[in-house]
Parts: structure tokens; C-alpha cells; sequence
């Protein structure tokens, strides 16, 4: 088992998330469950990135995103392709960053602390999975930076569930 409790500061950000990265594959190593990885996945980035309330997954299923592992309260279980922000990058598949929930049409509200979101789609090659989604209580959390850590992190995660 690695070291899960490895603080980090994120004020070098591409360094933190390359360190996290491989803390990740690490954690992953050996397992290609998708509940097991999913959970570890969402526990890990939920622990070490800092001003988060909610990271987890949607996992696509008969059509609509389920609610899969995730850190934080309680959230929405079922969303539809194309509905708030998960449906709208599961749809796309593209990673959409919301720096303003209330300012993003149709975003469904889960968490009212939730102020910023980002959420990445998961596609193991031609085939979508689900999505992340990971909120924050802050406004614009989310950076160029952060986007470009946790879609590493996301492909990470696929790669393990893929076998590879
Ligand atoms: N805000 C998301 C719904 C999921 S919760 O944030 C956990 C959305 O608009 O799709």
C-alpha cells in the first residue's frame, strides 16, 4: 500500500499533481476493479487537493450517468446525457470547467456549498465510462493548471480499469 497521507501545499501546482499522479498509479497498481478504483481514486484527490467539497464519479449506465464512489454529502443519483454539468461533458466529451455554478445553464445543484466545478469525461478508446466531477466552495477553483493535473489523474484512473 503506498503512502495515502502524503500532504501536499499546491503551490507549485504541476509538481503537486505529478507527485499525486504518481501516488495515484501507485494506489492503483495491481487492481483493475472500477468500484475499487473509483473509490480510491475519489478518497485520494478528496484528501490531498485542497478546498474541495465533493469529488467522485457518474459511471454511464443504460443510457444516463449513475452516481458512483465519491467523497462528500450525498449527491443526485441519476443525470441525464446532456443535463447540468456531468451530462454536458459526458455528451460532448470534453472536460468543462465551471468557474461560477450559478452562472452555467442547467447546472444541477447537489451541494449548496458548491460555488466552482470541474468535470472530465472518461473514455477508454472509442467507449465512454462516465465522468469525474469534483466541486469547490471557492469561486473560479479551478485553473488551467488544476484541469490539466486532473485530467492526468482521470486517465490514470481509465488506464487502470482498462488493464492497462
Ligand atoms: N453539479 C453537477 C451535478 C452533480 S453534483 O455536483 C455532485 C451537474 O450540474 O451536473
Amino acid at each position: 500500500m503506498s503512502d495515502v497521507s502524503t500532504r501536499y501545499e499546491f503551490k507549485d501546482k504541476p509538481s503537486d499533481y505529478a507527485s499525486l499522479a504518481r501516488e495515484l498509479t501507485s494506489l492503483l497498481t495491481d487492481e483493475s476493479d472500477l468500484v475499487a478504483n473509483a473509490a480510491n481514486t475519489a478518497a485520494l484527490i478528496f484528501d490531498a487537493v485542497p478546498r474541495l467539497n465533493w469529488t467522485g464519479f457518474y459511471f454511464l449506465k443504460d443510457s444516463e450517468l449513475l452516481v458512483g464512489p465519491f467523497q462528500g454529502r450525498p449527491a443526485c443519483v441519476r443525470i441525464a446525457l446532456g443535463a447540468g454539468v456531468c451530462g454536458q461533458a459526458a455528451a460532448q466529451r470534453v472536460t468543462i470547467v465551471v468557474p461560477d455554478v450559478d452562472q452555467f445553464p442547467g447546472h444541477i445543484a447537489c451541494d449548496a456549498a458548491s460555488r466552482s466545478e470541474i468535470v472530465i469525461p472518461l473514455v477508454a478508446g472509442a467507449t465512454l465510462i462516465g465522468v469525474l466531477d469534483i466541486d469547490s466552495p471557492q469561486l473560479a477553483r479551478f485553473d488551467d493548471a488544476d484541469r490539466r493535473g486532473l485530467e492526468c489523474l482521470a486517465a490514470i484512473f481509465v488506464a487502470s480499469v482498462r488493464g492497462g
